[in-house]
């Protein structure tokens, strides 16, 4: 079966919105670097497989991660379509902004945290250092006209300080959005959260005025819970779902952190559930099978390699 029969689900939302995470989260670990004109192709080919909103690269420092120390040159060999309003861009601070724009990015995501522990290993800054960080950046992307997402990272679970507790990762969310920010992407860095904890945070978030249709979710599989943890946030009302092509990924800065959940995995459980996501997954996972054999190794995805022998 190339694939599922369909039986929908009551209250689940009738078309989502994938965004792409693969050229930047799923790579920005990956220790060969990979040449400029393949990360150009991969999003091409991610664009052409019907993905409409993709994140292509970091305007970050290059000593931390030099994987994406090509970001500038990819944006350049991205046509309009490829640095344009859903094509988003890491940006930590007001020097990645400059260089973002002067490449013609429209939308940028800042990347915040729910824990002090990461903050300092992720930003070299305390919680508070990065959202003073973060203002000017937002401020101005804002008055340019730019599309901005927060990301918040660590809200399930810190590999060093253990259990977040809800309240804490809420009020964590709200110093992101009061920035100004469009969107917040509900990051599950290390993988540890389970769906009963998505359904309580996102109670949470709820009774103190942030619904789900400014939220995105961002889940990491390395306990296998990503796409039970994403159907969890569907049922809770999340349209915005955070996926990498082939289930590449992980943060250089959090310990233990795999990749996100797979793209493919992700459509092939929407597509059983008659949810539109504009994809067609025969053509990603030709991607995908390309990628990976870029990367000398094989896609963690189960949907990959059903589909691909
Ligand atoms: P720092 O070392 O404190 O920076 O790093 P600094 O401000 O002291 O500057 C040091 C040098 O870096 C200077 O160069 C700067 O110009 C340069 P020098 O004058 O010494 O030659 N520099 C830059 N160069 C290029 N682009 C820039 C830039 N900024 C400074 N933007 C900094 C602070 C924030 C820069 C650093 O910590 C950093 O780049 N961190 C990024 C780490 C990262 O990208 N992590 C992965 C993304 S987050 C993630 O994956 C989680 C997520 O997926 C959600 C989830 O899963 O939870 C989003
Ligand atoms: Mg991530």
């Amino acid at each position: 079966m190339r694939r599922p029969q369909r039986e929908a689900l009551p209250d689940m939302p009738g078309r989502i919105t994938i965004y792409e995470v693969g050229a930047r989260d799923g790579l920005q670990n990956e220790k060969t670097l990979v040449p400029v004109e393949v990360k150009a192709e991969f999003i091409r080919r991610l664009v052409a497989a019907g993905l409409d909103t993709v994140e292509t690269t970091s305007f970050v420092s290059p000593e931390w991660v030099p994987q994406l120390a090509d970001s500038a040159a990819l944006l350049g060999l991205l046509d309009e379509v490829g640095r344009g309003r859903n094509r988003p861009v890491l940006v930590p601070n007001e020097r990645g902004l400059d260089e973002a724009l002067a490449q013609g990015a429209q939308a940028i995501a800042v990347f915040g945290s729910a824990t002090e522990t990461f903050a300092r290993k992720n930003l070299n800054r305390s919680l508070e250092e990065s959202v003073a960080m973060f203002a000017p950046v937002v401020q101005r992307a804002r008055d340019e006209g730019l599309w901005v997402r927060g990301y918040l990272s660590m809200c399930f679970g810190d590999p060093w300080e253990g259990d977040v507790p809800i309240s804490q990762v809420v009020d964590a969310a709200f110093r992101i959005m009061d920035l100004g920010c469009d969107q917040l992407s509900l990051g599950d860095t290390i993988g540890t959260g389970t769906t009963g904890h998505v359904h309580r945070l996102l109670d949470a978030l709820d009774a103190r005025g942030l619904g789900t249709d400014r939220l995105g979710v961002h889940f990491h599989d390395t306990y296998g819970q990503a796409l039970a943890n994403t159907l969890a946030a569907l049922a809770h009302g999340v349209t915005v779902v955070d996926s990498s092509a082939g289930g590449l990924g992980g943060c250089p800065y959090a310990m233990s952190a795999t990749g996100n959940l797979a793209t493919e995995d992700l459509v092939w459980a929407l597509d059983g559930l008659g949810i539109e996501t504009g994809v067609d997954l025969e053509a990603l996972v030709q991607t995908s099978v390309w990628m990976a054999g870029n990367l000398g190794r094989p896609s963690p995805s189960r949907v990959v390699k059903a589909l691909a022998g």
